[in-house]
C-alpha cells in the first residue's frame, strides 16, 4: 500500500517573473488555494516557465506524462496581448478541450472586474491529466479555482 501524495503541477507562464525581475506570486497562490480546498495529500510539482509556446507545451507534457499529475494548474500568459500563449499551448497538448471551465471562471470573475472577460482561460485533457489555465493575477488565482473545484475530482475520475 502506498500513501504518497497526489502530485498537482502549479505552473506560472510569466516572462518576468522567469527571469527573476519579480517574485512569482501566482504559484504559490494557486498552491494556497488548494490548500484550502483539498482535504487529501497532495505535492505541488512546481515550474516557472517564460510565455513561449515550445517552452510551456514541454513542461506540460512533462508534467502530464512524466510525473504523472492527475491535475495540473496554470496561471498566467491567458490575455490578449501578443506573448500571451497559455490557451494556445494547452490547446496544442490536449486532445479534449472543456470550454465550461473558461465559461465559468470568466462568468465569476465578471462579478468583480469587468476586465475578466480578457481572459481567454481554458481547460482540457491530456490522457488521465486535466488542464486548467488561471488569469495571472494572484486575487484571481482563489476566486477561479473555488469557482471550478466542485467539477474537478469527478472530472478525474471521468478520465481515469
Ligand atoms: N479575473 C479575475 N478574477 N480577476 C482579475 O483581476 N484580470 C483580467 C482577466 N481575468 C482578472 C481576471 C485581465 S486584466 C486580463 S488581461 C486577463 O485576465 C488575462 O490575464 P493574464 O494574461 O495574466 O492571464
Amino acid at each position: 500500500m502506498t500513501d504518497a501524495a497526489t502530485p498537482i503541477g502549479v505552473v506560472t507562464v510569466s516572462d518576468r517573473a522567469s527571469r527573476g525581475i519579480y517574485e512569482d506570486k501566482g504559484g504559490p497562490a494557486i498552491e494556497a488555494a488548494l490548500a484550502r480546498i483539498l482535504a487529501s495529500r497532495w505535492r505541488a510539482v512546481r515550474r516557472l516557465v517564460p510565455d513561449e509556446r515550445p517552452a510551456i507545451e514541454a513542461t506540460l507534457r512533462d508534467l502530464a506524462d512524466a510525473e504523472g499529475c492527475a491535475l495540473i494548474v496554470t496561471t498566467g500568459g491567458t490575455g490578449p496581448a501578443p506573448r500571451d500563449v497559455t490557451p494556445e499551448a494547452t490547446e496544442a497538448v490536449c486532445e479534449r478541450m472543456l470550454p465550461g471551465f473558461g465559461e465559468l471562471m470568466r462568468a465569476v470573475s465578471l462579478r468583480a472586474v469587468p476586465t475578466a472577460i480578457l481572459s481567454r482561460q481554458t481547460a482540457g485533457t491530456r490522457g488521465r491529466s486535466l488542464i486548467v489555465n488561471l488569469p495571472g493575477k494572484p486575487s484571481a488565482i482563489g476566486e477561479c479555482l473555488d469557482a471550478v473545484f466542485p467539477a474537478i475530482p469527478y472530472c478525474i475520475d471521468l478520465i481515469g
